[in-house]
């Protein structure tokens, strides 16, 4: 596959089913993907012409690093934070029951490393319904975010995978939004 990177660089950090999926459809939308693994030497199954890279290597590529690891494993992000400084995250972690958590994913996340900007969002858009295309049923990407540059440049990326976004306001929604799936 010849990939013709139009639209920059985004990060993805994890390489699991959700990871592989929405690095694939960036791919097809002409951006350039970065994963950040713990294991980038063994990382056969990521979409065929995205590049793998330790967590550290990989923040410095992209403004914007979507989070697709469970948030049980977020605490890793700690010893990142000169990585993150000043990056946007986005938070596209779900829970396994409503409630789970005293505080919502995204406001962990963003507690877990201040000096990057956290948007919520596209936690309601399934891997697979991203890798195959079939995304009618659930083609809406509802955003919070306190910084409105970052929920921006969430909003750019959205848009250009053919998705439509719903501004939910700031991150204290966004246990609402962890809520819906
Ligand atoms: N699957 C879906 O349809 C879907 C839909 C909406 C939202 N989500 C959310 O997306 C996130 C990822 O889900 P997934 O289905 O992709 O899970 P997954 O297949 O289990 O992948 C998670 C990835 O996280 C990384 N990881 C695992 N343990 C880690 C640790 N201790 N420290 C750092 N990184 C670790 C691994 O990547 P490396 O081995 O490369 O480090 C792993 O492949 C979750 O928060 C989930 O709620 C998933």
């Amino acid at each position: 596959m010849t990939v013709d990177h139009k639209q920059g660089a985004v990060c993805i950090f994890g390489t699991g089913d959700f990871g592989r999926s929405l690095g694939l459809r960036l791919l097809q939308a002409g951006y350039e993907v970065v994963f950040g693994s713990r294991n980038p030497k063994n990382s056969a199954l990521v979409p065929q012409g995205s590049k793998v890279m330790t967590h550290t290597e990989a923040a410095r590529t992209a403004q914007v690093i979507f989070i697709a690891v469970q948030r049980d494993h977020y605490e890793f992000l700690t010893s990142l934070t000169p990585a993150l400084e000043g990056k946007v995250l986005v938070d596209i972690s779900n829970n396994l029951k409503r409630g789970q958590f005293p505080q919502s994913n995204a406001e962990y996340l963003s507690s877990l490393v201040p000096g990057a900007s956290v948007v919520k969002g596209f936690n309601t858009v399934s891997a697979w319904a991203l890798q195959s295309g079939a995304l009618d049923a659930s083609r809406q990407v509802l955003l919070c975010g306190d910084d409105p540059q970052a929920k921006q440049a969430v909003v750019n990326i959205a848009h250009s995978l053919g998705l439509t976004t719903q501004d939910r306001g700031s991150l204290r929604a966004a246990g609402e939004v962890e809520d819906i799936p």
